[in-house]
């Protein structure tokens, strides 16, 4: 071969692996599940997820052109990361872990404390954070613009150059996407599976009222989608959680009950990543939490034996859907 062809060659392998990234499908939704939560102007569509794909693994998004949404959100991790508070452009940490995405198009409220009320208005958080991704929406717009690939997929995608309704749009209609419903649990809600002795157990202790774990973490999604004060928080503590959008003092340590559907991978937990693996989230809550005043009444203190734990810990890793973070679809 000789070099030209080689060349010729080279830039064909490159030109295709930007466009051929594999096709994502309408997103499936279980029998009994709620409903995706998409904004009037965005119903789920195809080539508005894909272009959402690739922007979410661009770093072209941040203004040093180092951080995607993917450098905190990781596929293999459920769409999160394995760090206590994650590093954005500038080297700084922001003060909250990040939560993992898969699921994330049912809930309806995001952040931690709720404070944004839909996935498309969500993405100028992250991006103009200097602790994120420090970057103008207005720099951004001018950035794609100026990019022949990106203009010539908006012009496809929406009939114009790059604009915020269309970054905002794609990026909510690929989080859509992100469904996780295929963990042994769901095959044995389902009835093609059977928990073993150990699960079962650990399943009745879950959804037993002493330990009341599913008052809050209630199935399919293992939220409630509500605030509460779980005994993390404490008096001085720098995130006052709920109240910092509500105002009202009462919410003051109130966080969103957060997902369990995957959090075998997706360590540290809590607001803060201050617990930094399951078993101390069960010590925790054995304590009956920290015991501020404002504490949910819910969180008691409780006795399990070894066996005990470890069931629970057992049942909790039935939650989780590898074939989710490995699915081709949903990467680049
Ligand atoms: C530097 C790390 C970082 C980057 C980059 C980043 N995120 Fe996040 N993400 C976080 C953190 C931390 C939170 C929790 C924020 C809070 O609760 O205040 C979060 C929260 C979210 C949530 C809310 C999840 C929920 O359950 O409420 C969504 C959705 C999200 N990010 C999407 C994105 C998208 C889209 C991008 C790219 C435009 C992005 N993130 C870039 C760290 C990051
Ligand atoms: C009153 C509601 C409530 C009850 C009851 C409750 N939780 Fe939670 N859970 C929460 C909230 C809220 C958080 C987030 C708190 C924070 O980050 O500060 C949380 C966090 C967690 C986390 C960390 C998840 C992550 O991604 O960071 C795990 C694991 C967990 N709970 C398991 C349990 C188990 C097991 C039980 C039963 C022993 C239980 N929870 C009972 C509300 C509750």
């Amino acid at each position: 071969v000789s070099r030209a062809a080689l060349i010729v060659l080279l830039f064909a392998v490159v030109a295709c692996s930007r466009t051929e990234t594999p096709k994502l499908n309408r997103p499936a939704i279980p029998a009994g599940w709620p409903g995706i939560s998409a904004v009037d102007d965005n119903p789920w569509n195809a080539e508005r997820a894909e272009l959402g794909k690739e922007l979410f693994f661009e770093p072209l998004l941040s203004n040093n052109r180092n951080v995607s949404c993917a450098t905190c959100h990781q596929p293999a991790t459920a769409w999160t990361v394995n760090e206590d508070l994650i590093m954005g452009t500038e080297g700084t940490r922001f003060f909250r872990h990040p939560p993992s995405l898969l699921n994330v198009g049912f809930f309806t409220s995001w952040h931690w404390d709720g404070g944004t009320t839909s996935l498309e208005k969500q993405v100028l958080a992250p991006l103009e954070n200097p602790d994120e991704m420090n970057m103008r929406a207005d720099s951004l717009i001018l950035r794609l613009r100026r990019d022949a690939y990106y203009r010539d997929r908006f012009m496809s995608v929406y009939g114009k150059e790059p604009d915020m309704y269309g970054v905002t749009r794609s990026l909510g209609a690929y989080q859509r996407s992100l469904i996780s419903a295929r963990s042994k649990w769901d095959r044995v809600e389902t009835g093609n599976e059977a928990l073993t002795e150990v699960e079962a157990r650990g399943q009745d202790l879950f959804f037993s009222d002493s330990l009341a774990c599913s008052e809050c973490h209630v199935p399919p999604l293992f939220t409630d989608l509500l605030f509460h004060n779980n005994g993390r928080w404490q008096w001085g503590d720098f995130d006052p959680g709920r109240s910092r959008v509500t105002l009202d003092s009462l919410d003051r340590g109130k966080f969103k009950t957060p997902t369990l559907r995957n959090v075998a991978v997706t360590r540290p937990y809590f607001h803060d990543g201050s617990a930094v693996d399951l078993e101390s989230v069960l010590v925790h809550y054995e304590n009956g939490g920290n015991g501020n005043q404002l504490q949910d009444s819910r969180i008691r203190s409780f006795q399990l034996s070894h066996s005990d734990r470890s069931a629970i810990l057992t049942f909790i890793m039935t939650l989780t859907d590898t074939s989710s973070m490995n699915d081709p679809q949903l990467k680049p």
